[in-house]
């Protein structure tokens, strides 16, 4: 089984950002602990992180078709990209919508979704992945 996991604007900065909200880790070591956790559960992972929105649309129009998931953070295009929602429906793949910080307990502008939005017929769900990458 292969998934992938996509991080969207300033998640290469982690480690260096609002630490209060993201932690100390950096994006390599994030990566790093879901690829030993998804190795034991012998999943194959791919990673892909861009500042951009239109590169994350081609990145997800070019999947394979062995890729059966996808772990996405969107960061702030979480809450207005509707081009990179299109994508990740056309993808047809089942969607974990992650985040670091609790969106729902944040500013207003960040408590809506645009990614995981109810929808029918999906498999579309939100985790909140932070906790236990806090220092
Ligand atoms: C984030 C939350 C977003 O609102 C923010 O723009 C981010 C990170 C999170 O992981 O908590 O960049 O997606």
């Amino acid at each position: 089984m292969k998934i992938v996991i996509l991080n969207g604007p300033n998640l290469n900065m982690l480690g260096r950002r609002e630490q209060s909200y993201y932690g100390v880790k950096t994006l390599d070591d994030i990566e790093e602990l879901v690829a030993e956790k998804a190795r034991e559960l012998e999943v194959e992972t791919e990673f892909y992180q861009s500042n951009h929105e239109g590169a994350l649309v081609d990145y997800l129009q070019s999947l394979t078709p062995d890729v059966e998931g996808i772990v996405v953070n969107a960061g702030a295009i979480t809450h207005y990209g509707i081009s990179l929602r299109d994508a990740l429906i056309d993808s047809r793949l089942p969607i974990v919508e992650v985040h670091l910080s609790n969106i729902h307990a944040r500013e207003e502008f960040r408590r809506h979704s645009v990614i995981c939005r109810h929808r029918a017929g999906t498999d579309c769900r939100s985790r909140l992945a932070g906790l236990s990458l806090r220092p």
